[in-house]
């Protein structure tokens, strides 16, 4: 059974609670303030409720709440006030200091015992959440923990250090690639298919949030396996239709793997993404060993750049200011860049087409 305590100076009153309440609870009983913070200090959190008058002798009601909240304790003891007492200040000023309930004398039975398992089953769920919440909070501390030990440790280790390396190589041969089509591009047409290439390797922050986030193990063979986008390039074309010929030209290469592709210009995504993605598995020859990586490539215009870093921006900024009306505002400006591309394209034809005749 729960213990509740009962504070009121006429004892009377005193019974008359006691034995309303004894059939569901264990009473104890003070008769004014002192005694009554006394009760609570020593039975601590083990009290369920405390159901208080407010005029008693020596310390009133009032003085024990603003007692109880200085030592915090209404935060954890819900206290019911059971007072003849009907000015509106004095009930406001009761609820100021925290009490869960205020009942009026002469009360009626039932009405008193429904109040109190009322009060009481609210603060036992409100105990119940914040130690939830408080276990979750411990547990993805101690998740974290564990992910950056491991994370330490992946860093240190010869086998991440080496796959990495490999990383390098595979954006480097890709490059290369990618560079001897637009110079070969470049002497055939006068004119280069791609802008520029810029590349990243993936941080090691990223990876292991990643891995995390996804449900992978944090370990060398499963970068290998699960994560496609550690060595990342990206290459800006002037016009869309370099984009497909560059990306035919790269995925027929005899060595060359697609394993996906992802075309967020013939699909963009709702946001008004636009490129293509493939991911693509190509050799890189060690000193003993030959081995195929794979490389996330992204392909996609000037102006399809430009739009991606702006929004980019937006993703990882937080509490931005109209977020919703910017969001609208770079679809309608993705949906311009489009036309504005192929329309660049359309010139530069007319351009090729008069160059030709002449
Ligand atoms: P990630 O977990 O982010 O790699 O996404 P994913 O595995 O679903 O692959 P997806 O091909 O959709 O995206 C790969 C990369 O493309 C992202 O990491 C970004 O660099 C870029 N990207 C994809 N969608 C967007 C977008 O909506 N806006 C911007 N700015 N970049 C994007
Ligand atoms: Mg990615």
């Amino acid at each position: 059974m729960q213990k509740i305590l009962v504070v009121d100076d006429a004892a009377l009153n005193r019974e008359l609670l006691r034995d309303l309440l004894a059939d569901e609870y264990l009473v104890d009983t003070a008769e004014d303030g002192e005694q009554a913070l006394r009760r609570l200090s020593e039975e601590g959190p083990g009290m369920a409720a405390l159901l208080l008058d407010l005029n008693m002798p020596r310390m009133s009601g009032l003085a024990v709440l603003e007692e109880m909240r200085r030592l915090d304790w209404t935060q954890h003891i819900p206290v019911l006030i059971i007072s003849g007492e009907y000015s509106p200040e004095v009930e406001n000023r009761c609820f100021e200091l925290g009490v869960s309930d205020f009942i009026h004398k002469p009360f009626e039975s039932s009405i008193v015992k429904n109040r109190v398992r009322n009060s009481i089953a609210l603060f036992d769920y409100k105990k119940h959440l914040e130690q939830t919440v408080e276990e979750q909070a411990q547990a993805l501390k101690q998740q974290k923990r564990i992910i950056q030990m491991q994370a330490e440790q992946l860093k240190t280790t010869e086998a991440f250090n080496r796959l990495m390396m490999e990383y390098r190589a595979a954006i480097m041969e890709m490059e290369t690639r990618l560079q001897v089509l637009n110079a070969d591009f470049s002497h055939a047409y006068n004119r280069n298919p791609f802008e520029s290439i810029k590349s990243r390797l993936k941080s090691l922050t990223s990876i292991y949030e990643k891995l995390g986030r996804r449900g992978f193990p944090i370990t060398v063979e499963s970068i290998r396996e699960n994560l496609t986008d550690v060595a990342g390039l990206r290459v800006i074309c002037s016009f869309p239709d370099d984009i497909y010929r560059l990306a035919e030209l790269i995925t027929t290469q005899d060595d060359i793997l697609l394993v996906r592709e992802k075309d967020y210009i013939k699909n963009p995504k709702p946001n008004g993404y636009r490129s293509l993605h493939l991911i693509l598995e190509v050799p890189i020859y060690l000193s003993n060993e030959k081995k195929h990586m794979k490389v996330e490539v992204q392909f996609r215009t000037i102006a399809m750049d430009f739009w991606a870093s702006l929004e980019h921006k937006l993703k990882y900024k937080r509490d931005v200011d109209d977020a919703d009306s910017i969001v609208r505002q770079l679809k309608a400006c993705s949906d311009s860049i489009e036309l504005l591309d192929i329309q660049m394209q359309a010139i530069r034809d007319r351009i090729d087409r008069s160059r030709s005749t002449k």
